[in-house]
């Protein structure tokens, strides 16, 4: 939540009621998609000092509810105002300007681009089945996909990055396979961080395009082979062929017994010796504060994603890699959502 009292939408007698401040947080997701998606933030940011007519003219929308639309962005702290004139709030600048290197706007994207899923929330407990967003019509596939890849990377740049980076440890490696890396946001800083490092990224064809795009802009084309098809295909009849793996964001949308044998899998195409990064976002044991975040991510997951999807224990994410034959396996717990364990064969 960007303001620290902008879900408080009653006080006096009704404070301490969590139900109030419930039934009415939609209100907040459903405005921040909407300037996102408007390019609100943009807009401001770049003519500074903005009224409700130049923002409404610019944005191609009616002026009287632009206008209201405009004061509840400055009750989320999204907004400031000065005299009749709108600027964008610190946290909105940082966030949600496209230039800004902390961009988030396309998570926030990504995510509300479920709308229906939750809209939908008592036929997904009927079915149990999952429904992707340009199945249920919401969104269509390509916008799906742009969001989806553009979305995770703006974590990756936000820090995540840095940290896989910093944990990795891959000094003496030379060959790293980056099994559904998506659009390459991890495979390029490790390529950049080590230059003797060569890797290979496998993902379905709509991730690589987003990848192509990314891999050739950070100049790395030449290093970084982009392979699309399915890891379990591209891995076939292939042994001990590299010396590093990544597996970023797939276990958490996978079963337990998935995740054992795309560890298997990882043991079986790795030399002696080799490194598997596992990044996820897993239950981290001793961390409660993290717990609401855990359920309510593993149920978007599943009806979301896939029915399998689970955000597995840390500690049982260990015993899995320990089972399939890695060894000298180390936790290092995030601030910054996801989790990195490294572990050699
Ligand atoms: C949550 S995204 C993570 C992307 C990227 N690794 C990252 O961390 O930003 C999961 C990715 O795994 C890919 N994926 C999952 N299972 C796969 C499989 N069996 N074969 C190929 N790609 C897979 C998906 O297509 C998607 O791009």
């Amino acid at each position: 939540m960007i303001g620290e009292n902008s879900t408080q939408f009653f006080s006096g007698d009704q404070t301490g009621n969590p139900i109030f401040e419930m039934i009415y947080q939609y209100w907040n997701s459903a405005i921040l998609r909407t300037g996102v998606k408007l390019g609100l933030f943009d807009l401001i940011e770049q003519n500074n000092f903005c009224s409700a007519e130049f923002i409404a003219r610019k944005l191609e929308t009616d002026l009287r509810f632009t206008e209201i639309y405009l004061d509840c962005c400055m009750a989320l702290e999204l907004l400031t105002k000065d005299g009749d004139r709108y600027q964008n709030s610190p946290a909105s600048s940082t966030y949600l300007v496209p230039s800004s290197p902390a961009y988030m706007g396309d998570l926030v994207l990504h995510i509300t681009n479920h709308w229906r899923n939750f809209e939908r929330l008592e036929a997904h407990l009927r079915s149990g089945k999952h429904e992707s967003p340009y199945e249920n019509g919401f969104i269509d596939k390509d916008t799906y996909w742009r969001d989806y890849m553009a979305g995770q990377h703006a974590r990756a740049v936000s820090g995540q990055a840095e940290m896989l980076v910093s944990n990795a440890e891959l000094h003496n490696k030379r060959f790293l396979i980056d099994l559904g890396g998506g659009m390459g946001s991890y495979i390029v800083p490790l390529c950049q961080f080590y230059p003797e490092l060569k890797a290979e990224l496998v993902d379905v064809k709509e991730a690589l395009a987003q990848a192509a795009l990314y891999v050739a802009s950070s100049g790395l084309s030449d290093r970084i082979e982009l392979i699309e098809g399915t890891i379990e295909s591209h891995t076939k009849g292939v042994k001990e062929r590299y010396d590093s793996a990544l597996l970023s964001g797939v276990a958490v949308i996978h079963s337990e017994d998935r995740v054992r044998e795309l560890f298997a899998l990882a043991h079986h195409i790795l030399v002696r010796g080799g490194v598997l990064l596992v990044q996820d976002s897993f239950k981290v044991g001793g961390m409660p504060e993290r717990k609401l975040m855990d359920t309510l991510h593993e149920f978007y997951l599943k009806i979301a994603f896939t029915e399998k999807a689970c955000n597995h224990n840390s500690e049982r994410i260990v015993e899995l890699l320990r089972e399939v034959g890695f060894q000298d396996i180390k936790v290092r717990t995030s601030t910054t959502q996801l989790s990195v364990i490294r572990a050699c064969k």
